[in-house]
This record gives structure tokens, sequence and C-alpha cells, in this order.
């Protein structure tokens, strides 16, 4: 066997799925009393402590490839940073403790613990940048690209959907760098669906049929771009991201890091291998045809979480853990 097969077996191993699945479930336990305290920094940083623990247990040479809270001095998980015990497979992942900090100080609809693991060296490395543009849709959108304006991508899209611009859906963050983008779908004629956080969960929608959103685009979070690439990959959807630094400090750290800003970037260069993605609701949030994924809560004193686990080749699984507090 090659050390590539052999990786990817041990990657796909009971254990490991198991490991990083509560490493999610645990990030979302750490905020059930937080959940509408308005506390977002604190929402965050119980759920980077939890998520950290968790992940020291498994039984891999784990790297943060792809961490995220640098850019609101959040708290975090470094990238760079080692976890596990190093016995085990060399894996790289990306994560977010909290995708939605605001949404779960809220107590909002949207907020999921995520993280997408993969082989080292599989994920796309974005260094220091922190804003990508991305489009983002189903298995049917393959012509669909970056470097067309927003009007031609959904005339490509109504004619692989068979249905037409009007009955689009199209998710856009709801932020001023996304105004143009808000625009020029209306004037399309298709139906903007803006949201103000979490696009991780939006993203997922678009990548999948039965979900009320068609298509994804628009500049969000570049750790988010690769949560979803390594989700998209593994659903069958398509995707292309575009690093897109805001303002000058970013770009010239951008630059420096040699990371071209022009290029649109590919789902295969995104996440150029089988991935698995971990996703626990901190609140109720949908990720496509299985409805409502219920955020964490109490039944008769027993904390129950929802978790959604994609992996190539596997249908999404839903699992429910009810732990004892
Ligand atoms: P966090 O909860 O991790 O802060 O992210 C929320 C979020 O809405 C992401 O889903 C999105 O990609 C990013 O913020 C956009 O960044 P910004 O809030 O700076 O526009």
């Amino acid at each position: 066997m090659s050390e590539h097969n052999r990786n990817r077996d041990r990657l796909l191993s009971e254990e490991v799925v198991t490991g990083f699945h509560l490493a999610t479930v645990r990030a979302a336990q750490a905020t059930i009393d937080l959940l509408g305290s308005g506390d977002k920094y604190e929402v965050d940083r119980v759920a980077v402590v939890a998520l950290r623990e968790a992940l020291g247990e498994l039984n891999v040479d784990g790297l943060v490839l792809v961490g995220e809270g640098e850019k609101d001095e959040a708290p975090m998980l470094h990238i760079g940073e080692r976890f596990g015990t190093g016995n085990g497979p060399s894996l790289d992942i990306a994560v977010d403790p909290v995708d939605g900090t605001r949404l779960a100080a809220e107590n909002r609809p949207g907020a999921v613990a995520v993280l997408a693991v993969a082989e080292r060296g599989a994920l796309f490395d974005i260094g220091p940048a922190h804003y990508m543009e991305k489009l983002v849709s189903g298995p049917a959108a393959t012509e669909l690209s970056l470097d067309l304006p927003l009007a031609a991508n959904l005339e490509l899209l109504s004619s692989a959907l068979g249905r037409p611009v009007s009955d689009l859906v199209v998710a856009i963050q709801d932020r001023p760098r996304n105004a143009g983008y808000i625009a020029e779908a209306l004037a399309a004629g298709a139906q903007v669906d803006r949201f103000a956080d979490g696009d991780v969960e939006r993203c997922l929608r678009a990548a999948r049929s039965g979900s009320g959103v068609d298509v994804l685009v628009g500049i969000g979070g570049a750790p988010e771009g690769i949560l979803t690439a390594a989700a998209v990959r593994a659903l069958g959807g398509s995707m292309q991201g575009r690093l897109a630094p805001q303002g000058r400090r970013e770009a010239s750290r951008v630059r420096d890091a040699g990371l071209d800003t022009g290029r649109v970037l590919t789902l295969d260069e995104l996440c150029s291998r089988d991935s698995w993605l971990f996703l626990t609701a901190i609140t109720d949030c949908r990720v496509g045809g299985e409805g409502i994924l219920r955020g964490i809560h109490r039944d008769n004193g027993v904390v129950v979480t929802t978790s959604w686990i994609i992996g190539a080749g596997i249908n999404p699984l839903i699992l429910v853990k009810r732990s004892a507090e």
C-alpha cells in the first residue's frame, strides 16, 4: 500500500472521526450558558479552550493550517499550532470554533463549531489572508466563474438548473464591500438572501439542493472559505475563491507571503484531496436537504448537540449526542 493510501485509511479511521467530532461537540457545549449573553468574545474564548483541549487528546500529528481570530483580535487557534499526541496520521485542519460568534451571542440561527480535516498539504494555505471572494453552488454549476459578471453566472445557473433567474436565490453577506454584488443580483432579477454572519452555513446551503439557497457570492472570511472548500469537495458541489484583501495592511502582508490576489482558485486548489468536515450546531442551522440542525440545548438536564459530518464517498451523517452534565 502506498504512503498516500495508508494515510488516507488512517485519516478515515473511526477513532479519528470520533475524536474530531467530539472536538466540535465540546466547543459547542462550552457555549451553552453564553447563548444570548451578548458577549461574543466570551463565546469564542470558551469554545477555543474546549476545542483546543479536545484536539490535544487525539492520536494524530496535527497542524492548524487555517485558524481564525487574528483579524478581530478574538481568541483563536493559532496558525501553525500543533496538536495531538503525535502518534498517528499527519493531518492539517482548518478550524473555526465558532463561526457566527455574534449570532451565538445573540442566540440567532446559523452559528456553528466547525473544522475540516485533510491530509497534510491538501488544504490551500491562505497565510495571512483574512478575506476571500467566493462563488459557491451545487454540482450542476460547473461553468460558473468568478471571472464572469454575476448576471452571466446567473444565466448559466438558470440554464443548468432549468429555472428562471427570477427563481434563483443568491446568498450575499450583508457588508458594504458586497454592495455591488447585491445591486447586480437584484438588477438581474434574482432574489437576494442578505445574511448578517455565518457564511459557512450559507455556503453549505448553496452547495446543496433543497436548502433554499442556489448560489453564494461575495467577499467573506478566507478561513471560512477553506472550511467551505473541504465540505464542497466532499459534497460534490462547485466552488471558486479569490483572495480579496481588505485594506493596505492585509494586501501587503498577503503579497509578502507570495500569494496572488488576482488569480481565481479552483476547488481543486482550495482543497486538493479528500477531506472531512465536522460541524456541530451552536444555534439552529440548515445545511441542506436534512432540514434544521437543532442548536445546542438542554433536555431534562441533559445537554444535546446535533452534528453534521461529511466525508468523501459517504452520505452526510447527522449525529445527535446527549451528554449528562
Ligand atoms: P466569526 O464569528 O468567526 O467572527 O465570523 C463571522 C463571519 O460572519 C464569517 O461567517 C464571515 O466569513 C466573516 O465573519 C466575515 O468577516 P467580517 O465580519 O469581518 O465582515
